[in-house]
């Protein structure tokens, strides 16, 4: 297989290599049915990937890498619930949280459907005010404690979908930064909040911080024999949850096989249950469904996942672009680009293979974003003018769920024009004939012309919703989740570990301790330089 592998991806980088192979209007032009033949649909969702050099050619050179890489045997061995997460030893089940699936999966489903049981059934006794706080009041604000995988996912679908009259109000606490703390205070009521302490470890040092800070003003708030009442843990780590003090009744579990960032359809989504209620979690859970069954079935020609993987190596590992923007042209989806950030670059910021080797090319890009239109205001120029080309992927949805058409119309149109004058470009004689046409004198027509020229032919891709709404958000999030699945497969790495966030985390641990007790231990020359100036200006 290694072979076939090394083979299929010469006959790509060959590809890339040959002249012109960066080009996008020559294909538009040769070819009128190209959105129609580089369109595909599945889960409810339209992916449009006809604005790349991805061509006939280059498709099929791609689809023989994914067939060579054994992309669909690796998703079926995903699904069966083998430990393809192989330097941790576990299987990756995120797809069992939302749906039967054959052997060791339908085992994981059915254990999963226990906790959504449970989940479902406390989400109602605190809606209906059965569980209520130790002053008898009813709970109208979920607090949820967590950071990386137990915050973004939630945050991100918290922002999209809670609107102001749903059952509860979400706040999160991520940041063990105490500005974060201090910002959150106010907006809350602790004898109507009720904190839930997301952590797939129960170890991870600002959660617990923060998890302990939030405690101290639970129990002076609500005295100290009441506070326990106001909290509940989701987490694998049950003993640590109980020495929290936090009872077996008040703990939602998830196994191994949940990725931290895969984890929002697990106990880590309880917070969206109890904001949005149990219904509309449950719709968000289906419409990630929708896009497994499409993911598990539809052949790779039509897949939309293998297919978003395979431009993205088309762009990384043929032309060489190791960046990616993400551009939500929906507010609500504010907090997209975050949360694809750690799905991807947590997952696929890797060196090595599954065996250790050396990664013999570049693997996950560097992903960054902000909603249209504000992006077009801030970094999109350096897409349209720089350099080096920076893919982007435009998500933009048909229907809003507010009555202010013209306003929608303006941010649906200049998504469409962000990707279409990216394609186009504008060319020295259209620049020369507007500015002629302006009455702009010669002289400075030749000195502006080479700064209002656009080059063209740069790549995206096109997300097309028809509302953003439970099922379709479920879909998308599911889309992006399969898509790094993908390109794990198609790069031999393993993307559900993370080592690289671990020597961070081991070397602050003493760092702490010299910053409680001023004394500065052995460092690099610049560390130890820092913390010294760190404690004079802190006065220690
Ligand atoms: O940032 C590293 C990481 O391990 C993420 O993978 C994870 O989502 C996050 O920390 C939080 O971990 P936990 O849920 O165990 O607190």
């Amino acid at each position: 297989m290694a072979a076939a592998v090394s083979a299929a991806w010469a006959k790509v980088e060959a590809l890339a290599a040959s002249p012109g192979a960066a080009a996008i209007r020559p294909l538009f032009a040769a070819d009128p049915d190209r959105f129609a033949r580089f369109h595909h649909k599945g889960g409810g969702l339209l992916l449009d990937i006809s604005k790349t050099s991805v061509s006939d050619t280059v498709l099929a050179a791609l689809l023989d890498l994914a067939r060579a890489a054994d992309v669909a045997g690796s998703r079926d061995a995903m699904a069966r619930g083998e430990a393809v997460n192989s330097t941790e030893r576990r299987a990756a089940l995120h797809i069992a949280l939302r749906g039967d699936l054959p052997g060791a999966g339908g085992e994981a489903h059915r254990e999963a459907a226990e906790v959504l049981a449970r989940m479902e059934a406390f989400t109602t006794a605190i809606h209906r005010g059965e569980i209520r706080g130790a002053t008898n009041q009813r709970f109208d604000t979920v607090l949820n404690i967590g950071i990386g995988g137990s915050d973004l996912g939630p945050v991100m679908v918290g922002r999209a979908l809670w609107r102001a009259g749903d059952p509860m109000r979400p706040i999160h606490l991520g940041n063990v930064d105490g500005h974060g703390w201090e910002t959150v205070l106010p907006q809350l009521d602790a004898r109507r909040t009720l904190v839930l302490v997301a952590s797939k470890t129960f170890t991870t040092q600002e959660t617990m911080a923060n998890a302990h800070l939030v405690k101290r003003w639970m129990e002076a708030s609500v005295g100290p024999n009441g506070a326990a009442s106001h909290f509940a843990a989701l987490s694998t780590n049950l003993k640590a949850t109980a020495e929290f003090g936090i009872g077996e009744d008040r703990v939602f579990p998830f196994r191994d096989w949940v990725g931290g960032r895969f984890s929002l359809w697990s106990a880590i989504g309880l917070s969206l249950a109890l904001s949005l209620g149990w219904d509309r979690f449950a719709a968000l859970l289906a419409g990630a469904r929708a896009m497994d069954r499409h993911f598990l079935d539809a052949p790779l020609e039509s897949n939309l996942p293998v297919l978003l993987a395979l431009v993205e190596a088309w762009h990384v590992n043929g032309l060489d672009l190791h960046r990616r923007a993400v551009l939500p042209y929906d507010e609500r989806l504010r907090r997209l680009p975050a949360h694809l950030q750690q799905l991807e670059m947590e997952s696929l910021g890797k060196g090595v293979t599954v065996d250790g080797a050396p990664v013999p090319r570049a693997t996950g890009p560097v992903v960054f974003g902000e909603p249209g239109t504000n992006a077009q205001h801030s970094f999109m120029q350096l897409v349209h003018q720089g350099p080096r080309h920076v893919p982007v992927d435009f998500i933009l949805v048909a229907c809003p769920d507010h009555t202010h058409a013209d306003n929608h119309n303006i941010l649906l149109a200049n998504g469409l024009a962000q990707a279409e004058a990216l394609l186009m470009g504008r060319d020295a004689d259209a620049v020369r004939a507007e500015m002629e046409a302006a009455g702009v004198a010669e002289a400075e027509i030749t000195r502006l012309l080479p700064h209002r020229v656009f080059g063209g032919d740069r790549p995206s891709n096109t997300i097309l919703m028809p509302r953003m709404d439970e099922a379709a958000l479920g879909a998308l999030i599911a889309l992006y989740e399969h898509k790094v699945f993908v390109l794990g497969a198609l790069w031999g790495i393993n993307p559900f570990d993370q080592w690289g966030v671990e020597l961070g985390k081991v070397m602050a641990t003493p760092i702490v301790r010299e910053l409680e007790t001023g004394e500065v231990g052995a460092h690099d020359a610049s560390t130890a330089g820092l913390l010294t100036e760190l404690l004079r200006l802190r006065g220690g």
